[in-house]
């Protein structure tokens, strides 16, 4: 008997799961983290990696195909290449991405990819080394930019560089980031900065929309032309200036959301499954591991009570809003 596929009741297929597999991280984005006073889940919180892999292989079995491995900063978790062997190891699993700061990349790339990793998004919101120090909280740009370096010279392609744009920190740079994407084959995701998981005092002051970046490139004489040429699972609406070896994609969750084509669900590292990434509902899996109709189960309910979209845009004009949005910050989430 044919098994049922991960449909929600707006009939949005899901095929793409995102793995948190830590809620650590080595820096202290000003937009993710407060600089002192988080508290981390202990290592047996964690769902291990032949948890993790037990879930995935049950999810491939209900029509998931694409992973995606975030954090906090997915590689400060130990071992991670061999998450990546495991999960690629399994039928069906077609793509295993990662998310990373890039700080500890550039040593790992190599093995990460015999593992079986296909792709990689690197985090980097300033091109300035003292700017990009300020708004990470101490972290040395020199070994992000190795670690772009070092993954195309191991071949993990296409590289993705996440962008996200804060008012008056880092707007000034995005004919910066546009050029890079003329001048190399690199794809700079801007991504609008989003009220995650706490009462953020940044956020409605730092807030810009995306309309900005083409803004930007008219201001340059520069033509922008939608592009379908960009591989990618996640809600980037992609772009290439006339003539440029790279693009640039727009992540615009406030100003025009993406709801409706959603395709993935979310595991965070303490074995949450998060049917969306702005409210509180989750369903902890670790104690039906073992049990996969009970794990096929559970991700079902998930999905039923999966919502038609986010309301991140009502919260920016403090209206009432239909569920609780999460407390969990966005680096116990992945993103
Ligand atoms: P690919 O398109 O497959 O390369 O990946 P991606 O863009 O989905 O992954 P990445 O982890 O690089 O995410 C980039 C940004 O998109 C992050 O800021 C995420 O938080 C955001 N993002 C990804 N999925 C969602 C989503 O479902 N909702 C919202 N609001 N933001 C998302
Ligand atoms: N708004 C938008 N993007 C965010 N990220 C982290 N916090 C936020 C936020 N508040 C991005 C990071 C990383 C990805 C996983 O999520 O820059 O690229
Ligand atoms: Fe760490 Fe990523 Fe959050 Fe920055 S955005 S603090 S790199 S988890």
């Amino acid at each position: 008997m044919s098994k049922q596929l991960l449909m929600d009741r707006f009939g949005r297929m899901h095929d793409y799961l995102r793995i948190s597999v830590t809620d650590r991280c080595n820096l202290r984005c000003v937009y993710c983290m407060p600089e002192e006073g988080m508290e981390f889940e202990p290592d047996e919180k964690l769902l291990t990696f032949d948890e993790i892999a037990d879930v995935v292989r049950v999810l491939a079995g209900l029509g998931v195909r694409k992973l995606r491995l975030t954090g906090g900063e997915p590689l400060v978790r130990k071992n991670l290449e061999q998450l990546v062997a495991m999960l690629s190891a399994i039928p069906g699993i077609e793509d295993i991405a990662l998310t990373t700061n890039g700080i500890y990349f550039a040593s790992r790339a190599e093995k990460l990819r015999a593992a079986g990793l296909t792709r990689v998004n690197i985090s980097l919101d300033s091109l300035r080394a003292d700017r990009f120090a300020l708004i990470t909280r101490g972290g040395d740009i020199t070994r992000v930019l190795a670690s772009i370096e070092e993954a195309y010279r191991v071949g993990i392609t296409p590289i993705k560089l996440n962008v996200v744009l804060m008012k008056g920190i880092n707007d000034d740079e995005i004919a910066d980031f546009l050029q890079m994407t003329i001048d190399r084959p690199i794809q700079v995701r801007f991504i609008e900065y989003m009220p995650i998981g706490h009462a953020d005092e940044n956020w409605k002051s730092r807030y810009l929309p995306l309309s900005a970046v083409l803004d930007c490139c008219q201001e340059r004489g520069w033509q922008a032309e939608a592009s379908e040429a960009v591989y990618g699972n996640g809600p980037a609406q992609n772009y290439r200036i006339a003539g440029a070896k790279g693009a640039f994609g727009l992540i615009h969750p406030i100003s025009d959301h993406f709801c409706e084509t959603c395709n993935r669900l979310r595991l965070t590292a303490d074995g949450n499954i998060k049917p969306c990434l702005y409210w509180s509902d989750e369903f902890n899996v670790r104690k039906y591991i073992g049990d996969d109709e009970a794990v096929e189960n559970l991700f079902f309910r998930a999905l039923d009570i999966k919502p038609q979209n986010h309301e991140m845009a009502q919260a920016l004009l403090n209206e009432a809003q239909s569920h609780t949005p999460t407390l969990r910050r966005m680096s116990q989430i992945g993103g």
